[in-house]
């Protein structure tokens, strides 16, 4: 059977990886740049994280939501102390457009409304609303396009308090980082005054850190750089460092009713013992910290670079924007110098998402890669 052939792929087949290398059949070593598009935390074959999944399957891979699971309460309080998010509640499932669809869910059972308010250039997944609230018409389908949805620029504060004192709004959701657009961000008076209108106007507030969170910009979550309280907070990427998990911390204003939310698979044992040890080894590690040191560095030889004509982002969520279009550079990077680096709907813009446990040395190994391409350009 052939597969359904979704995805323009690079001739490249890792089989194995460790740390911030993957490697080929044929045991070349590529430097991960990417992160297998920012999911890879805390790196690539981390002993501690197979250890941990590897002793979780022996004793119990899976069971429903049906019973007591001490997993799901360890890992929501180990998430509560690393972020310093105090008194959310969470819910677990298994994607980032998971994580939206019960988010936004949520907002319009609160709230009884049912319009969303998302911004130019947002990615907030695949399934129903959270694709309806992405800014792709490429990617939604006339089933999704019967959700309410308004589309604004990001900084228009103007425009966000015209539609919410419509009354009919349940969510503003935004990235406080964009990824997949490209790294623009909103500047802090526009976030601040979105958290205060959401308030105002009983609408809530929703923190797309699928991509940002988990240390990704610095802080825990990339919305903590500024002055909001968010009611909804959406996770998955770097949770389980590639194993599929995915969830929302939930303000207590919101609260919980049975059956409101359910997933089969959502919170099971595995994924739980996968998003611990993640959890365990940014703390252990100090990589939050490494993500300030090597986001400094990286910014710092970049800036020595004139063909760069614009660094996007923060932390490990970089962009390099050029005059030109990347792809074929990415390509040379790919098969000229074996690494790996993200694009975005901006196509002049060079994403880099490395594991939060990459070195200077990696980043020497970048820098000299992207001149040797950019002087014989
Ligand atoms: C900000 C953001 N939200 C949601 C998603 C969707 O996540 P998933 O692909 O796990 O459904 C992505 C994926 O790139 C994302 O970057």
């Amino acid at each position: 059977m052939p597969l359904f052939n979704v995805y323009p792929l690079y001739d490249v087949t890792p089989v194995k990886a460790k740390g911030v290398y993957v490697y080929d059949e044929n045991q070349t070593e590529y430097l991960d740049l990417y992160g297998g598009h920012a999911v890879i935390s805390i790196g690539h074959g981390h002993p501690k994280y197979v250890e941990a999944i590897t002793n979780q399957v022996a004793e119990l891979g899976f069971y429903s939501n049906a019973i007591q699971n001490p997993l799901q309460v360890k890992l929501a309080d180990k998430l509560e102390a690393l972020s310093g998010c105090k008194n959310y509640e969470l819910f677990l499932c298994n994607s980032g457009a998971e994580a939206n669809e019960n988010a936004l869910k949520l907002a319009s059972f609160k709230t009884g409304k049912s319009r969303i308010v998302a911004f130019k250039n947002g990615f907030h997944g695949r399934t129903s609303a959270a694709v309806a609230a992405t800014d792709n018409k490429n990617i939604i389908a006339p089933i999704n396009a019967q959700q309410k949805v308004t589309t604004l620029d990001l900084n228009d504060i103007e425009n966000v308090k015209t539609e919410l004192e419509k009354g009919d709004v349940c969510a503003v959701i935004l990235e406080f980082i964009q990824g997949v657009g490209g790294l623009d961000q909103a500047n802090s008076d526009f976030f601040e005054q979105v958290d205060l209108l959401c308030k105002e106007n009983n609408t809530l507030l929703i923190a797309d850190e699928v991509q940002s969170g988990y240390g990704r910009s610095g802080k825990f979550f990339a919305f903590q750089h500024y002055n909001v309280t968010p009611d909804i907070i959406s996770i998955a990427k770097g949770m389980g460092n590639g194993f599929p998990i995915g969830g929302i911390l939930i303000h207590p204003n919101i609260e919980a009713k049975f059956g409101m939310l359910g997933t089969t698979f959502g919170g099971n044992h595995l994924a739980c013992a996968a998003g611990l040890s993640v959890l365990n080894v940014i703390e252990e590690q100090g990589l939050m910290d490494n993500v300030k040191e090597m986001s400094s560095y990286f910014i710092k030889i970049a800036k020595t670079i004139p063909k760069i004509k614009n660094i996007k982002g923060k932390g490990l969520m970089l962009g390099l924007e050029f005059d030109f279009e990347v792809g074929d550079l990415r390509k040379q990077l790919i098969y000229d110098y074996q690494i790996f680096t993200g694009g975005a709907m901006n196509k002049n813009l060079l994403r880099i998402l490395p594991p939060l446990t990459v070195k200077k040395d990696h980043i020497d190994q970048f820098f000299e890669a992207l001149v040797d391409i950019l002087d014989k350009k």
